[in-house]
């Protein structure tokens, strides 16, 4: 059985006190529910002090990205230490975001995937195709890809850990949600990747996220898919009101 989880990626929002105050609501929330996963993606500013308001609760913490080496000359990097110092467990990567604005490539998420495992962290690897892939018939492939090279040579003892992301671009922020059938084909390709470079037991047993417009609204029938094992919300997620009703969706 694979534990649903629900994580909040806040990108670019929030200064420190108002990501104090979100976290605080959904404490009150959400701080007790047993039976799925949630994570907070706060932006690095943030991680400390939501770090405190967390503690002896059951939401973890997430950072939005991190860079693969340990330390060194990376000006403006942030290293998987530090993200386990601040208190992070889980890490996103390769957000399209990332891929489209900061020329994030899959080798280059392979490698911080690779330095998320040897270090502990929980990796929440994004994959997703663009509009027009879609439109010419090209999403499987661009989805087998991203996975393929995002997943070279990984450790398979550790992959028990991963967290994949189905984030189609064209439903980012834009209202528009994928169907849940046009999420479960996606999720089911993605689930048969996994098994082909995994194997059968790992495959079963990994998360895969949908991401992309996710609503209060439309939870329900997503995670009704057999696929689909919770969501990573952007818009939805910056009001602890909305997440939590997301993540209590079966009520
Ligand atoms: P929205 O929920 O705002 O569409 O963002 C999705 C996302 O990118 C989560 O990582």
């Amino acid at each position: 059985m694979r534990r649903p989880i629900f994580g909040g990626n806040w990108k670019m929002h929030k200064t420190v006190k108002e990501a104090v105050s979100t976290v605080e609501d959904l404490k009150k929330e959400i701080g007790d529910i047993e039976g799925v996963e949630v994570v907070v993606f706060p932006p690095f500013t943030a991680l400390d002090a939501v770090k405190a308001v967390l503690k002896e609760t059951r939401i973890g913490l997430g950072a939005q990205n991190m860079y693969w080496e340990e330390k060194g000359a990376y000006t403006g990097e942030i290293s998987p230490l530090m993200l386990l110092e601040t208190g992070c467990r889980y890490v996103i990567l390769g957000h399209s975001e990332r891929r489209q604005y900061f020329g994030e490539t899959n080798l280059g998420i392979n490698k911080k995937l690779k330095a998320a495992f040897s270090l502990g962290l929980v990796p929440v690897v994004c994959v997703g195709e663009r509009l027009e892939e879609r439109k010419n018939g090209k999403a499987e492939e661009v989805v087998v890809v991203q996975l393929r090279e995002c997943l070279e040579k990984v450790d398979l003892q550790k992959a028990q850990k991963l967290v994949i992301a189905y984030e189609p671009i064209w439903a980012i922020g834009t209202g528009e949600t994928a169907t849940p059938q046009q999420a479960q084909e996606m999720h089911r390709l993605i689930r048969g990747v996994l098994l082909e470079l995994l194997g059968e037991e790992l495959a079963a047993s990994i998360r895969i996220q949908y991401g992309g417009s996710v609503k209060p609204e439309n939870i329900k029938d997503l995670m009704r898919q057999s696929d689909i094992d919770g969501a990573l919300v952007g818009g939805a997620s910056l009001q602890a009101s909305s997440f939590a009703r997301i993540i209590r969706y079966k009520e």
